[in-house]
C-alpha cells in the first residue's frame, strides 16, 4: 500500500508536475543548462553530442566546404601553455574528445639533420646558441616521448573510438610549415631532433580516414554524406602556411599526393590543381565591425584570433553565424573554459540544446534574449561563471557520452525505442534568432516553410499552429511548400531573418518523435541508428530509466483510468503521424 502511495506519487510528479511547471525559473535554467559542457569537461557533453551529430546530418548533401567548425591553434592554447611535452598530448586528445575539429598546428624542419620536430627552435635557442651542455635538463621537447608520430597515434586513438555512424565527422588539420638551420659548429643533442621524420607524407599516411586529394580533388569536395559514409574518410590535412627556406634541402613536392595546400600560402606554382585549395581565412578583427556578410563561396572558411585581440564569446559566436570555423589562437587560463566558446560552436542549435528534459524550458521567460544577454553579451570572464551556481557539478554522473574512451558507451543516449523514450518532453525544434531550441510539440507557433523546387527559397506562415498543424499547413498552400530547415549557415540566416518582430520562435522541420535525443528531418523518418546500440552497455546505461519504467507499468495498472499526460500526447502522435503516413523519406544518413 506504501509502494501504491508512493508510485502515485512518482507518477504525477515525474509527469504532472513537470508539465505544469511552478518552479522558480532559476530552477529551469538550471535544467536548461544541465548538460553543459563545461560540467561535462573533459567530456563531450550529451545536449551537444546530439547537437554536433544532427547538424552533421542535416548538411548531409551539402558540401564538406560549407562545414563551420570549431578549431584551435594548438601551439598558443596547448604547446605553449601547458608544455612541448608528452601531458600536452593528453590535453590535445581532451581537445578531440569535446568535439574540437580544426586543428592548427606548427611543424619545424631542422635543415641540418632533416629531421621534422613539433618543438619550435626558440624553445632550443639556448642549445642553438650554443649554450648546450650535456647535464642539460631536457623536461621539454624530448622527443623520446613527445614527436609527431605520438601526437598522430593520439589522433588515430581518438579517431578510431570514434569512427562509427554515431561520431564520426569531419576535421581539418592546417600545418604551418617552418625551417630553421643550425651554425655547423652546434651539435644538437640527439634527444632533441632524431625524430626519425624525414617524411611528411609518410607520417601523415598513417592517419585513419585521411583524405588524400587524389580521391577527392580540392575543386571537387563532396558532400558530407559522401565523405563520411560512401568514401569513409575524415581528417583533411591542408598546408596552410609553407614558410620553408627557398633553399631547403626538404622536397615538398614529394608529399603532395597526400597535402592539399592553401592557394593563399603563395608557393603553389608546381601543385596540382587537385591539390590547391582557396580558403577563406580572416582575422576575426575584420568580422567585428562587419554589417554586412562577407561573401563566402564555396571555400573553407576560418576565422582566427590572437592574444591581443581575443575572441570574446560574441565575437566567436559572430564568427560562427557568418560561416567561418573560429580558431581560437589565445592562451586560455585553464583549458576548460574552452567550453564556454564550445557551447556556441554550432551554427544550426543554440546553446545548451538540444536538452532531453521533462521541462518544457520555452516557459523561461525571454530566454532567447537572457542567452544573448547573459553569454553572448557579457565579455568574456570564464571564471566568473564558473563559481556561479548555476554551473555546480552535482548532477555529472549520468552524462558523459559521445567521445568517451570507450566507444560503446558512446551509444548511451542513443536510447530508441525501448519504450522509455517517453520520459522527454522537447520533440520537436524550433528556430529562434539564436539557433534551434528543443520544445514540447504542442507549442502554438508559426512555421517556416520551404519551396521543394528551390530550397533556398523559405517563407514565413505566420499562423500559431501546434507542429503537426504547422507540416499539414505548409503542405496543404499549393503543393509547392514543405516545412523547412536551414541546411546551412546560409539558409539558418534566411530564415532567421523571416522571424516576426513580435515571436521568438517559428517551426522547422525537425524532430526526435521517432526516438528520444535522435533528431531526423520529417515526420515519418525513423532514428536511422539503432543498430548500432549495444545491448551490453545500452542495459548498464540505462539501468535507472528501466528502473523507472517498470515502475511506470506498475503504475499505470494501479491507475488505470488514468491517463499519463506524456503517454497521452505521445499516443495521440503516433496516431496523428500514422494518419499523416506519407512517404516522408527526407531522412539522415546512416
Ligand atoms: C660557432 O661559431 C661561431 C662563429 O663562427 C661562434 O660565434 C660561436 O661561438 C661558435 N659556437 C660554438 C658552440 O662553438
Ligand atoms: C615518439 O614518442 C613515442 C611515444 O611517446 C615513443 O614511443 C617513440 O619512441 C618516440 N619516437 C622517437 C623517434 O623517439
Ligand atoms: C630511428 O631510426 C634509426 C635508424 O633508422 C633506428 O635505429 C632507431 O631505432 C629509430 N628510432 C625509433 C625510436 O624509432
Ligand atoms: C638558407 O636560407 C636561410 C634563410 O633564408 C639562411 O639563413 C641560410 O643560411 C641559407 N642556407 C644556405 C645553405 O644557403
Ligand atoms: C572595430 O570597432 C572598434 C570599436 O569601435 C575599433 O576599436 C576597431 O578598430 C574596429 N576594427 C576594425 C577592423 O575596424
Ligand atoms: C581548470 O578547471 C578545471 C575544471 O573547472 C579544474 O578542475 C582545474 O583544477 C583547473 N585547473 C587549473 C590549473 O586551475
Ligand atoms: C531573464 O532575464 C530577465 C530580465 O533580464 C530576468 O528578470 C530573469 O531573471 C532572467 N531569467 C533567467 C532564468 O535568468
Ligand atoms: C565538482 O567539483 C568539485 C570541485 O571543483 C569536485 O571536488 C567534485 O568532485 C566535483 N563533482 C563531481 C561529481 O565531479
Ligand atoms: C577514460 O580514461 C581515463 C584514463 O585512461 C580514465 O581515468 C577514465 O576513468 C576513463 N573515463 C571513462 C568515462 O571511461
Ligand atoms: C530560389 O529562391 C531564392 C530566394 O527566394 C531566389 O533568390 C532564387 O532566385 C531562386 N532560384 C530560382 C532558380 O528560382
Ligand atoms: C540527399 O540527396 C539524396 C538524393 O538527392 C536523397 O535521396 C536524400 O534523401 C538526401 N538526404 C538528405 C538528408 O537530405
Amino acid at each position: 500500500m506504501i509502494l501504491s502511495f508512493w508510485l502515485l506519487f512518482w507518477y504525477f510528479c515525474s509527469t504532472g508536475c513537470a508539465i505544469t511547471i511552478t518552479a522558480e525559473n532559476s530552477e529551469v535554467w538550471d535544467e536548461f543548462t544541465k548538460y553543459s559542457q563545461l560540467k561535462s569537461w573533459p567530456y563531450l557533453s550529451r545536449a551537444r553530442a546530439a547537437a554536433i551529430r544532427t547538424q552533421r546530418d542535416v548538411t548531409a548533401n551539402v558540401s564538406v566546404a560549407y562545414s563551420v567548425t570549431p578549431g584551435v591553434d594548438l601551439t598558443p592554447v596547448v604547446f605553449e601553455s601547458l608544455g612541448y611535452n608528452a601531458d600536452s598530448l593528453n590535453d590535445f586528445r581532451t581537445l578531440l574528445n569535446v568535439g574540437v575539429q580544426t586543428f592548427i598546428l606548427d611543424l619545424y624542419y631542422h635543415e641540418n639533420s632533416k629531421a621534422w620536430l613539433l618543438c619550435p627552435p626558440e624553445r632550443l635557442e639556448s642549445i642553438i646558441g650554443g649554450g648546450y651542455t650535456s647535464d642539460y635538463d631536457f623536461t621539454e621537447c624530448d622527443v623520446a616521448t613527445f614527436n609527431l608520430t605520438s601526437l598522430i597515434s593520439t589522433l588515430n586513438n581518438f579517431l578510431s573510438n570514434t569512427n562509427n555512424n554515431l561520431n564520426t565527422n569531419v576535421m581539418f588539420l592546417l600545418l604551418k610549415l617552418h625551417s630553421f638551420s643550425t651554425a655547423p659548429n652546434v651539435t644538437m643533442p640527439a634527444s632533441l631532433v632524431n625524430t626519425n621524420v624525414t617524411s611528411l607524407s609518410a607520417q601523415f599516411d598513417t592517419i585513419d580516414k585521411i583524405v588524400s586529394p587524389l580521391t577527392v580533388p580540392s575543386f571537387n569536395l563532396p558532400t558530407m554524406n559522401d565523405l563520411l559514409f560512401r568514401l569513409g574518410l575524415r581528417v583533411f590535412p591542408i598546408i596552410l602556411e609553407n614558410n620553408l627556406y627557398d633553399n631547403t634541402s626538404y622536397n615538398l613536392l614529394d608529399d603532395q599526393f597526400t597535402f592539399f595546400i592553401s592557394l593563399k600560402s603563395g608557393k603553389t606554382d608546381q601543385w596540382d590543381s587537385y591539390n590547391i585549395l582557396d580558403m577563406d581565412v580572416y582575422h576575426i578583427e575584420e568580422f567585428e565591425n562587419a554589417t554586412t556578410i562577407p561573401l563566402r563561396t564555396q571555400h573553407l572558411a576560418f576565422a582566427y584570433d590572437t592574444s591581443t585581440r581575443p575572441f570574446s564569446l560574441k565575437s566567436y559566436r559572430k564568427s560562427i553565424s557568418l560561416g567561418y570555423g573560429p580558431i581560437i589562437s589565445h592562451a586560455l587560463d585553464n583549458l576548460s573554459d574552452i567550453s564556454w566558446f564550445l557551447e556556441l560552436s554550432c551554427w544550426s542549435w543554440s546553446p545548451y540544446q538540444p536538452t532531453s528534459t521533462d521541462i518544457d524550458e520555452l516557459q523561461i521567460p525571454q530566454i532567447v534574449s537572457n542567452i544573448s544577454d547573459y553569454i553572448l553579451n557579457a565579455p568574456f570572464t570564464g571564471h566568473i561563471f564558473q563559481h556561479s551556481d548555476m554551473f555546480d557539478n552535482s548532477s555529472l554522473n549520468f552524462i558523459d557520452s559521445g567521445t568517451n574512451n570507450d566507444t560503446d558507451d558512446n551509444n548511451n543516449e542513443n536510447n530508441d525505442d525501448n519504450n522509455e523514450d517517453d520520459e522527454y518532453l522537447n520533440r520537436c525544434a524550433a528556430l529562434s534568432k539564436i539557433g534551434w531550441i528543443a520544445t514540447t510539440c504542442d507549442r502554438k507557433l508559426p512555421v517556416v516553410c520551404q519551396n521543394l523546387r528551390n530550397v533556398s527559397d523559405f517563407m514565413l506562415l505566420d499562423v500559431e499552429m501546434d507542429y503537426m498543424r504547422a507540416v499539414s499547413a505548409c503542405k496543404a498552400m499549393d503543393g509547392r511548400y514543405d516545412i523547412g530547415v536551414p541546411r546551412n549557415v546560409y539558409d539558418q540566416i534566411t530564415a532567421m531573418d523571416l522571424i516576426p518582430e513580435d515571436k521568438e520562435f517559428v517551426w522547422i522541420n525537425l524532430n526526435s518523435l521517432a526516438s528520444e535525443n535522435c533528431w531526423v528531418v520529417g515526420l515519418n523518418t525513423n532514428c536511422p541508428y539503432q543498430l548500432v546500440t549495444s545491448t551490453h552497455v545500452f542495459v548498464k546505461m540505462i539501468t535507472p530509466s528501466t528502473t523507472m519504467a517498470v515502475a511506470l507499468a506498475v503504475a499505470l495498472i494501479i491507475l488505470q483510468s488514468q491517463r499519463v499526460p506524456v503517454h497521452k500526447n505521445r499516443r495521440a502522435w503516433k496516431r496523428r503521424i500514422d494518419e499523416f503516413s506519407k512517404n516522408d523519406i527526407d531522412g539522415v544518413p546512416a
